[in-house]
C-alpha cells in the first residue's frame, strides 16, 4: 500500500480576508474556519496568516500505519525528524520550512464525470443539440485539489524530502531545475522548482473539461482582468489543459483538466525535460512573470522571517 492522494494545503498569506474571497469567487466554498471545500473531495485549502505568501502544510492520505512506519524510516536516512502519533505522520522540509503531514485516511473516489459529446471530421457524436460547453450557466466549481508548485532555494534537499522521505514518485524531471512528483495516479501532485526564494508558485484546481477551464477563468476575469496570468493552454508534463490566474497575495491558481493518469508504475517512464520543453506543448507564450513573478524581490527581502 501507499500514498494515494494530496489531501489539503494550507497557505499563508498576509491579506487573508481579500484572499479567501478571491478563491470563494474561483468557485471554492468557503467554511465558518478559514477552510474552503471542492466539490468531490471536501476540505482541501486552508488559509492562516503569514508576514509573506508561503507554503505552510501539505497534507497527503495514506493506505496504512505501515506507511507511516516506512516514511518515518526513510526520513530517518535522510536525517530528517519526523513525529508519528496515532494516524498521522508529520515532518518538516529543512530547505522550505513547509510542514508535511501524512495521515491514514480512505482513498478518495470520485463519481466518474461522461465526457461531453464532440463533433469531429466524419464524426457526428453530438447531434440536433448544441454543444455541452455552450449549454452550461453554472458557475464552476472545482472538484478536488490536484497539485501544489513549491519553488525551494535547495533543489536537492526538497526533492528528496518528498521522493526519498515520506515517498512520493517521480514521473518527469525538469533537467536540474524541475521534480514532478506524484503521490496519487495524477502524473504531479507537487512540483518542486529551484528558485531563488522559497514560496508557493501555484496551486491547481480539477474541472471538468477544457470549456469548464475557459468558463471558470473567463468569469473571474470578468470584472477583474488584472488576474489574468497565463493560458489558455496544454502543458507537456502531465499534458493538462491549463489556465493560470493571480490570487490578491500574489500566488496563481490554475483551472485543470485531462492530467495524465499513472495507475502502474511499470508502465511510466519518467524523463528528463530540457529547457521550456516541459512547459507547454500550445498557448500564449508565457509571461515573463509565469516564471520569476513580480514580487519575488519582495519575497527573497521578507523571506527569512517568514520561513525560518
Ligand atoms: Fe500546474
Amino acid at each position: 500500500m501507499a500514498l494515494h492522494r494530496l489531501t489539503s494545503i494550507t497557505m499563508g498569506v498576509p491579506n487573508v480576508a481579500e484572499t479567501a474571497a478571491y478563491y470563494t469567487d474561483f468557485g471554492l466554498a468557503p467554511e465558518a474556519d478559514g477552510w474552503f471545500a471542492t466539490r468531490d473531495a471536501g476540505r482541501q485549502l486552508h488559509i492562516v496568516h503569514a508576514p509573506t505568501r508561503r507554503l505552510v502544510e501539505v497534507r497527503v492520505g495514506a493506505d496504512t500505519p505501515d506507511d507511516l512506519a516506512a516514511a518515518a524510516s526513510r526520513l530517518h536516512r535522510l536525517g530528517v525528524a519526523s513525529r508519528v502519533e496515532g494516524t498521522t505522520l508529520t515532518a518538516c522540509d529543512r530547505a522550505t520550512g513547509v510542514r508535511a503531514v501524512l495521515d491514514v485516511v480512505p482513498r478518495l473516489v470520485q463519481d466518474p464525470v461522461p465526457a461531453p459529446l464532440y463533433n469531429g471530421p466524419g464524426r457526428a457524436d453530438r447531434t440536433g443539440s448544441r454543444a455541452a460547453g455552450v449549454l452550461r450557466t453554472g458557475p464552476v466549481r472545482p472538484r478536488r485539489l490536484g497539485h501544489a508548485v513549491l519553488g525551494t532555494t535547495d533543489f536537492e534537499t526538497t526533492t528528496a524530502f518528498f521522493r526519498d522521505g515520506l515517498g512520493f514518485k517521480a514521473s518527469d524531471y525538469v533537467k536540474d531545475h524541475g521534480a514532478f512528483l506524484r503521490c496519487s495516479t495524477d502524473h504531479h501532485n507537487v512540483f518542486v522548482i529551484a528558485m531563488p526564494v522559497t514560496f508557493l508558485h501555484h496551486t491547481s484546481w480539477q474541472v471538468d473539461d477544457i470549456d469548464d477551464i475557459g468558463r471558470g477563468a473567463f468569469a473571474m476575469l470578468e470584472d477583474h482582468p488584472e488576474r489574468h496570468v497565463w493560458g489558455l493552454g496544454r502543458h507537456h508534463a502531465g499534458s493538462n489543459f491549463f489556465w493560470y490566474l493571480k490570487d490578491p497575495a500574489g500566488n496563481f491558481s490554475e483551472y485543470y483538466s485531462d492530467m495524465d493518469c499513472v495507475v502502474d508504475d511499470q508502465l511510466w517512464t519518467p524523463e528528463v525535460l530540457e529547457g521550456t520543453k516541459g512547459l507547454f506543448d500550445w498557448g500564449p507564450p508565457p509571461p515573463p512573470s509565469f516564471l520569476a513573478p513580480d514580487d519575488l524581490a519582495a519575497l527573497m527581502t521578507g523571506s527569512h522571517s517568514a520561513v525560518r
